[in-house]
């Protein structure tokens, strides 16, 4: 952790979903337990034509909707923290009326840019030319940054000539979730699972993010997107360098990112065989009938809504080991998991009496349940009379149990604690950005230059059956 503990917050695109449903939830929440100083102003803005009060109303509905009665309290002392101020953030001469807005912090300035990614530049010039950058400020940024490496250098180079990059935080909210992190605990604080964690003991592993929603109205920003850019460029590359990564020195932010840019600038550039992309068409999500993504949109369009890769690390502890990473929108459950399979036993002491092993299986949930298993072989209790049987249980932990007493958060929560206070560890470093978006447009050049376009699938199943196929010929099976 370096630097200054920020007692002034500015909030960009205060009026926008993301900050009604999580960023002022979460600072309301960080206040409730004493985590916020009681002197940190926050001082929020958008375009809308909104004066403090009316701004506060609108903070007000939001919290009650979003937060729990619990964690909500009364409302009035976090309400009068916040202020607003109006900007168009393509006018450069707006900022001087934020400046005066803002004042002068006395220990520094933690800036929240969550805005249309054509506002990015505009508001960090203003920024800067308003005197808002200045060494006693640092910045988060909310994705979409960028569309590819190119436009994300360009978005980079901007920042960068206003923010230094020790005051650059990138977020990937995955990294603010608590299971997340847990995986470094897992691996790191346990001497059982490090020597087994290569492609000695590992046959492969396995990640998905299901999500049962569709559009949500994303149009404008989906469409452009995808969920190659929109999730594996961000959330499955952090997932997976969490896995794949050689273990730090320290818990610390310079030494966690150079582990894990280590891990992405290690991947292989993946085969037309390896990719299947997919786009919904309509069908049921439990007893509810929706409509397909070309319905949802109103036009044709070859925007994927599903990925399958089968991904490789090419470096010493991960060569030959696949990563079988899979997302998609409308898919029959919202899950976030990560299994890592096994090899089996060099040789079995039990074949010669009927007894077959199961190899090992470790499967991390990390959303909707937040739970460890690993399965293990065992003797099915008897006297054995016609051969040993063996069978598969789990060793189960669920985290709800074994911590019942600490309060569930949400991701930004941790996110904006970190910013406020300066600690980049969960934040994502630029050459890691830069070396997500290398590995994505390799593939999305593969797949321009085979002609891969998305094959269909009905919404509420897992995906267009190539998806399986591109598993099942190496003879494995997606974990569901
Ligand atoms: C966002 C994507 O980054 O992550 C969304 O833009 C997606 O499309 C969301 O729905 C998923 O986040 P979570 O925390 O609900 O898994």
């Amino acid at each position: 952790m370096s630097g200054f503990t920020a007692d002034r917050l500015l909030l960009f695109g205060a009026t926008g979903d993301l900050s009604k449903r999580m960023l002022l939830p979460s600072l309301r929440a960080l206040e409730i337990d004493g985590l916020i100083d009681p002197k940190l102003e926050i001082v929020c803005t958008a375009r809308s034509d909104l004066d403090d009060l009316s701004f506060r109303n609108m903070a007000r509905e939001a919290l009650e909707k979003y937060l729990p009665p619990d964690r909500r309290g009364s409302l009035a002392t976090f309400l009068n923290r916040i202020t607003f101020q109006p900007l168009d953030a393509t006018d450069p001469n707006g900022f001087a009326a934020l400046a005066q807005k803002v004042g002068t912090p006395q220990q520094g300035l933690a800036i929240f840019l969550s805005t249309a990614p054509s506002l990015f530049e505009p508001s960090i010039a203003g920024l800067k030319q308003s005197g808002l950058a200045g060494p006693l400020s640092r910045i988060g940024l909310e994705k979409p940054l960028g569309t590819d490496l190119s436009s994300s250098c360009h978005i980079n180079d901007a920042v960068a000539a206003a923010f230094s990059e020790d005051r650059t935080f990138r977020i990937d909210h995955y990294l603010g979730k608590e299971t997340v992190q847990n995986l470094l605990a897992l691996r790191f604080a346990n001497i059982m699972f490090e020597p087994l964690w290569n492609a000695a003991h590992i046959d492969h592993v396995q990640i998905t993010v299901g999500e049962t929603v569709g559009l949500e109205g994303r149009a404008g920003f989906y469409d452009g997107a995808g969920a190659m850019r929109d999730m594996v460029q961000n959330h499955m590359l952090q997932l997976l360098a969490l896995v794949a990564m050689e273990p730090p020195v320290s818990y610390e932010a310079t030494s966690v990112r150079d582990e894990k840019v280590k891990v992405l600038r290690s991947m292989r550039k993946a085969s037309a065989e390896e990719i299947v992309t997919g786009q919904y068409r309509a069908g049921a999500m439990g007893r509810e009938a929706v409509p397909g993504y070309d319905e949802e949109l109103g036009r044709y369009s070859e925007t994927e809504t599903f990925v399958a890769i089968k991904a490789h690390i090419d470096n010493w502890r991960w060569k030959g080991v696949p990563f079988y990473l899979r997302t998609g929108k409308r898919l029959p459950q919202r899950t976030t998991e990560i299994t890592v399979q096994f090899r089996s036993v060099p040789h079995s002491i039990f074949s010669g009496r009927g007894a077959r092993t199961i190899p090992n299986r470790l499967t991390i949930g990390i959303q909707p349940s937040e739970n460890i298993r690993l399965s293990m072989m065992a003797k099915v209790p008897g006297l054995d009379r016609g051969g040993i049987a063996l069978r598969s249980v789990p060793l189960d932990i669920a985290m709800p149990n074994a911590f019942a007493g600490p309060q569930k958060r949400i991701a930004y929560e941790r996110l904006l604690l970190d910013l406020i206070e300066g600690d980049q560890t969960l934040f994502v470093r630029r050459d890691e950005v830069e070396a997500q978006w290398e590995w994505v447009d390799s593939v999305r050049a593969v797949w321009t230059e085979a002609g891969i376009t998305p094959r269909t699938y009905t919404a509420g199943t897992w995906g267009p059956s190539a998806a399986i196929a591109l598993t099942e010929r190496d003879g494995v099976t997606w974990s569901e």
